[in-house]
């Protein structure tokens, strides 16, 4: 009998929603924190000690005692940048010995990954996504052709030389006839890699079963999406999308808990929209006020520092992305972004071919008939810094959220103003609700 709660945090649009803070302040009061999807493409930010992390494998989780963290099935592991990342948490005297898991069931990152994605990205007559170069879809592809390398399978030597020596074999004959790749060395590939073997070996487990006993015990868990709805494989703005399912659904099956064990999913949501990479964005903004929500925001990308391009809040996506994750709550990050406008548009519905729709098109090219419909809401000209409650917002603020939740049908249970634990305001219901899942209020204690 399952007696845990769970909820599940995605990004609402297409990633870089905020959500690594939204998970370490809400990973407080949870057992558990589990990522589920992506690889190191993603980038969380969050401050310790005054500072910075940007975690990329490990689940923030990992910055509370007495929380364990949990690296799900489902993401692609690059066994170099999971280690590189556990270095750099125990320098800063964090703890990852004991309280840190990884699946034996995870796929692993190996250099050939890297090496095909760059040349295909940048061969003639490709689509090109502007991935992250971090071999992420190539490992995925690995993954569905049953040739992939599992984390339990680094650890066994005799079959991850066997592996590397038939993969290079196969993939550098690949890179040199499609893109004229320099060769791999399997056998320093394999020395490399079985040199760090040892290092990953005590953060292996069998994590769905270790989850189902959390469940059972009572224990909660927050499952840590990564990317956002709109790069999800199935449901994103395919091709231009990573290549794993970042909605929460993913957390299913990217962790080997049950359907019938989400209790709530909370979807993160920046007051207005950014993208990084190629793709279609309906509510881009193409002047000069594109650009001054990137310097307000400091829109960089956290892994590659590639700018962000910039839009104003698009509904009609959000009123998606709540049907396809199952939003329960919004959580709207850099509300203060938007502090010094005069009128903040807002895209309320599409049309194509002069037609309102609410439905996404299927197809990358489909987005460029969509015809976005705004309407202007009143700017607050209001500083909302140091503001800790929702209520003591300025109205027009707290209008433009409620704008938001009319439209959407799903209420904002939180909402964040900086980067620091304590630049956040809860609304008692979702404060409630979270209290429920875990047994405690959320304290939003300062950034250490
Ligand atoms: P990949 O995940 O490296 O294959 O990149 C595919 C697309 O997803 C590119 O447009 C990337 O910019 C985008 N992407 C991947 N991870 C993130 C993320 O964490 N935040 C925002 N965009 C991302």
């Amino acid at each position: 009998m399952i007696k845990g709660k769970t909820a599940v945090i995605i990004g609402a649009q297409w990633g870089d929603e905020g959500k690594g803070k939204i998970v370490d302040v809400l990973s407080e009061n949870f057992s558990i924190v589990a990522r589920y999807a992506g690889g190191h493409n993603a980038g969380h930010t969050v401050i310790i000690g005054g500072k910075k992390f940007i975690l990329q494998l490990v689940p923030c989780g990992v910055l509370r005692d007495g929380c364990c963290s949990v690296i799900g099935n489902g993401v692609v592991l690059d066994p170099m940048a999971f280690l590189k990342e556990v270095g750099t948490l125990r320098d800063a005297g964090v703890k990852v010995d004991g309280n840190l898991f990884v699946s034996n069931r995870a796929h692993v990152i190996l250099p050939y990954h890297r090496m095909i994605e760059l040349a295909a990205e940048n061969a003639p007559g490709r689509v090109k996504i502007g991935t992250t170069s971090r071999g992420i879809g190539p490992a995925y592809e690995d993954k569905m052709g049953r040739r992939g390398l599992r984390v339990a399978d680094l650890l066994d030597l005799k079959l991850l030389r066997k592996h590397i020596e038939n993969a290079c074999r196969e993939k550098n004959m690949i890179a040199h006839a499609l893109f004229n790749s320099e060769p791999l060395d399997p056998e320093k590939m394999y020395h490399e890699y079985a040199a760090i073997a040892g290092k990953i070996a005590p953060f292996v487990r069998d994590t769905a079963t270790f989850l189902h006993n959390a469940l059972k015990r009572g224990e909660s868990i927050v499952f840590e999406g990564a990317q956002g709805t709109m790069l999800d494989i199935d449901h994103g703005t395919y091709p231009f999308v990573t290549s794993s399912s970042a909605t929460s659904g993913g957390a299913v099956i990217g962790t080997g808990v049950a359907p019938t064990a989400i209790t709530s999913v909370i979807g993160v949501t920046k007051a207005y929209c950014t993208r990084v990479g190629e793709g279609p964005f309906p509510s881009e903004i193409h002047d000069k006020q594109g650009e001054e929500l990137r310097a307000r925001g400091n829109e960089y990308g956290a892994v590659t520092g590639r700018p962000r391009r910039c839009g104003w809040l698009d509904l009609p996506l959000l009123r998606y992305s709540a049907a396809i994750n199952g939003v329960s709550w919004w959580v709207v990050t850099k509300l203060d972004v938007l502090d010094e406008l005069d009128e903040v548009p807002v895209c309320v519905g599409y049309k194509i071919d002069g037609k309102a729709t609410d439905e996404p098109p299927a197809q990358g090219c489909g987005y460029d008939s969509i015809e976005c419909i705004y309407r202007k809401l009143p700017g607050w000209r209001t500083s909302t810094e140091g503001i800790t409650e929702i209520s003591k917002l300025p109205a027009r603020a707290k209008e433009y959220l409620k704008f938001l939740e009319d439209e959407t049908g799903a209420q904002v249970g939180m909402v964040s103003t900086g980067p620091g634990r304590e630049q956040t305001m809860l609304v008692d219901s979702f404060n409630a609700e979270m209290e429920s899942l875990t047994g405690r209020k959320t304290r939003l204690t300062a950034t250490p």
